[in-house]
């Protein structure tokens, strides 16, 4: 079965945590259930593969959670440009 290229879309908006300072290896293909950290998931079903990055003192970082950013892992606001997305009123 050939694997799918393509990321999943968890959310429509930067999944906000606060994180320490460590290395990371955050999820590209959107498949982890440990969102957003890559959990091996990607093995099975893509060939996309998880970005590392290394965060240097804690803070609330904005995970990117479409996969679109052209930033990633850091969310870039590209979800506004999906469908689906509905700003906050
Ligand atoms: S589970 Fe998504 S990149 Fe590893």
């Amino acid at each position: 079965m050939e694997k799918s290229k393509e990321p999943i879309i968890r959310g429509l908006k930067s999944l906000r945590l606060l994180t320490e300072p460590g290395n990371y290896m955050y999820c590209a293909c959107g498949r982890t259930k440990n969102n957003p950290f890559c959990d091996g998931s990607h093995r099975a079903e893509t060939d996309i593969k998880p970005i590392p990055v290394n965060i240097k003192f804690k803070y609330e970082v904005k995970w990117c959670d479409c996969r679109k950013s052209k930033n990633l892992p850091f969310c870039d606001h590209s979800h506004r440009l999906l469908p689906g997305y509905q700003p906050k009123k």
